[in-house]
């Protein structure tokens, strides 16, 4: 196939992969290998849970699609269910994180009446050309230019940069809670709350992109809920959400869904049945399997194990999002670590090893991890 191979750098990881279970990947030779990559932040309870299963068995024998045009019992409770765990009025329902992204710049232009977005830079947002225009991170934009949109792009964490960039005809500022695919970068603390504040000085819209943070993969159900304060007017979320079934949404206050008119966005699989049934048990098993606490417990074992090999300078994200900052190029560590065992992801910076264990991945499988990196960091070249 080498037109996907060409599109996608699927051959990242040098292993064939043939099944799953739970936090175990197994190749087509058999060699079990600890998947701390997790299907790039979305296999957050594994593989082939069996609630997952079960709730997507079950729905494909009950219903398998009827789209928006009929009413579904369902895609209700679905919906109110994301409302609940996400501290949002309204979702709406699609099929990957870039959609969610599409719904939510549509809405907020509308709403606003303008059509400047506010964005950071290294910030990543989706591939779809809308998607793009409010992207700063590295080649995914410059090899499509010019793009959609007209986007001012601040430094990352830069509360007087933001200030700066703000006027009357800013529909909205578009941030990451934590920029992922950077390099798991935190913002300063208070900078969310900060953003919620110069927003509402010009009268802009806050959008918060979690469809790698949210849904339970920071270790609190969305990661804007470390900074209440900053409640936005609008966020999206994939990845988790689905934890291997494409599904995504966009969230918003009762304020801007006020504002959308029937039938002016819409989805032909959106909030399909075989979704909703997932998105219910993946917020049920979520709860039921107390996997905030678990993914915090994570985090508080990669800090301390991490604290303590030479190799690694610092440890940050949250729960079950981390990035593991080494004295030397991630890539040559990850390719060790694969022969090792164990996989993992790297990101825009190359110093850093991108973890994104399923919340369910036992303590013990986490520390074997800091045991090989150990192994694999005593030697080789620093940089
Ligand atoms: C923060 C963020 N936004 C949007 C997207 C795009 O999501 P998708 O690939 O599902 O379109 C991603 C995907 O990595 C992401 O990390």
């Amino acid at each position: 196939m080498p037109a996907l191979t060409t599109l996608s750098p699927a051959s990242l990881l040098p292993v064939a992969i043939d099944r799953g279970e739970g936090a175990t990947l197994f190749d087509t030779d058999g060699n079990a290998y600890a998947d701390l990559y997790g299907g790039h932040a979305v296999a957050l309870l594994g593989q082939g849970h069996p609630r997952w299963v079960a709730a997507l068995s079950d729905q494909a024998r009950t219903l398998s699609f009827v789209s928006t045009v009929a009413p579904v019992p369902l895609r209700d409770r679905a919906a109110q269910a994301l409302c609940d765990f996400t501290e949002m009025h309204t979702a709406f329902l699609v099929n990957s994180g870039a959609e969610a992204n599409e719904a939510a710049l549509k809405i907020a232009r509308k709403a606003m009446g303008r059509d400047v977005i506010v964005a950071f830079e290294a910030g990543f947002h989706g591939r779809t050309m809308a998607c793009l225009g409010v992207t700063a991170a590295g080649s995914y934009r410059s090899q499509h230019d010019p793009v959609h949109g007209t986007t001012r792009f601040v430094p990352y964490g830069d509360a007087d940069a933001l200030a700066a960039a703000l006027d009357e005809d800013v529909a909205a500022v578009l941030l990451e809670p934590i920029q992922g695919i950077a390099g798991v970068i935190e913002p300063p603390a208070g900078f969310l709350t900060a953003c919620r504040r110069l927003c509402d000085e010009v009268g802009a819209l806050l959008i918060v992109d979690e469809i790698q943070t949210g849904i339970g993969r920071c270790g609190r159900a969305m990661q804007w809920h470390a900074e209440r304060a900053c409640a936005p007017d609008v966020c999206t979320v994939g990845k988790s959400l689905g934890s291997g079934f494409p599904v995504a949404a966009m969230l918003c206050t009762e304020a801007v869904a006020a504002t959308a008119s029937p039938g002016e966005h819409g989805s032909t699989f959106g909030g399909g049945p075989l979704a909703c049934a997932v998105v219910l048990a993946v917020l049920e098993t979520i709860a039921d399997e107390d996997l905030l606490t678990r993914g915090r417990a994570l985090e508080a074992i990669a800090r301390e194990r991490g604290a303590a090999i030479d190799s690694v300078g610092t440890v940050r994200g949250a729960g079950c999002l981390l990035g593991v900052v080494l004295d030397r190029p991630a890539r040559p560590v990850a390719q060790a670590l694969v022969r090792a065992g164990f996989l993992t992801g790297t990101a825009a910076d190359p110093h850093c090893l991108r973890l994104c264990p399923p919340a369910i991945m036992p303590p013990a499988t986490l520390h074997a991890f800091f045991d090989a990196l150990a192994a694999t960091t005593t030697t080789g070249v620093r940089t």
